[in-house]
């Protein structure tokens, strides 16, 4: 299980960073596989009872590469986490299958009671932006996106992306356009500023010319006076 695991996360790595140019690499050189083979194994020896172990295995991961993940946080398959120093991911953290986390990112508490759930869930498909802190019991629906830096304190709905301290939805993606991991959270799709201007500008012309038409439909030249002779002085 562990070996089928680290296996899919080397595939992730090479899938998603562009950086990334064979398994041996990725084996060598990516904090973010690192830290999870050391997840496995600490969050194996939690689940079996090895509650020192686990955490000691955990603060070895954290010592070698900067990101700390409690043994009993629940992650689903192919974590991504890129670059990763500075990542901290709680004991009561959930994380479904496919999501991102960029470096310093926190995925914290705000109460310290023991016993219940203090830190987030993240649903399949998320992406958190680099600095960012989730914090509290909340949820970040599936494929909701995270800016960098955003404080996230309430529960975000799914396919929204969310910015800012306390962070706020910008907007909702379009199900039809992102099916596919985003790298750094961008969509693939972002529209060109200037043909953006130039469709603007060609809509405003056939708009001008609807109503010139309309215009020239509802007036005959008697009725607008055109035609008609000025009146001359001796008239
Ligand atoms: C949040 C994010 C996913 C949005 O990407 P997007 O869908 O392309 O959105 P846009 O860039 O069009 O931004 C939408 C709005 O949010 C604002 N915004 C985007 N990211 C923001 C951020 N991190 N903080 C505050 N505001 C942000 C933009 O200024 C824009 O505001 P406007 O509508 O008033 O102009 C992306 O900006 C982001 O932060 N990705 C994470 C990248 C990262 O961590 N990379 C690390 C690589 S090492």
């Amino acid at each position: 299980m562990i070996f089928k695991n680290l296996r899919n996360q080397i595939s992730v790595i090479l899938d998603h960073d562009p950086a990334a140019r064979s398994a041996l690499e990725v084996v060598f050189c990516y904090p973010g596989f690192h830290a999870i083979a050391f997840y496995l194994a600490s969050n194996l020896a939690w689940r079996n009872g090895l509650k020192w172990l686990g955490r000691f295995i955990s603060h070895l991961g954290r010592v070698l590469t900067g990101i700390e993940i409690h043994p009993a946080a629940i992650i689903g398959q192919r974590l991504f986490i890129d670059h990763g120093m500075g990542v901290v991911i709680g004991a009561t953290t959930e994380i479904g299958d496919d999501v991102t986390l960029y470096q310093g990112v926190t995925l914290g508490g705000t109460s310290l009671e023991r016993g219940t759930k203090r830190h987030p869930t993240l649903e399949n498909g998320v992406i958190v932006g680099a600095g960012a802190k989730v914090l509290g019991p909340i949820t970040v629906g599936e494929n909701a996106r995270i800016g960098s830096n955003a404080v996230v304190v309430g529960d975000v709905p799914a396919e929204t992306t969310v910015v800012g301290v306390p962070a706020k939805a910008v907007r909702e993606k379009s199900p039809s356009t992102q099916t596919s991991f985003l790298a750094y959270g961008t969509p693939e799709n972002i529209p060109d500023p200037v043909a953006r201007a130039l469709e603007k500008m060609l809509e405003e012309m056939q708009a001008l010319d609807a109503r010139i038409k309309d215009l020239e439909k509802g007036e005959s030249p008697e009725d607008s006076g055109m035609d008609e002779e000025p009146d001359g002085p001796g008239s």
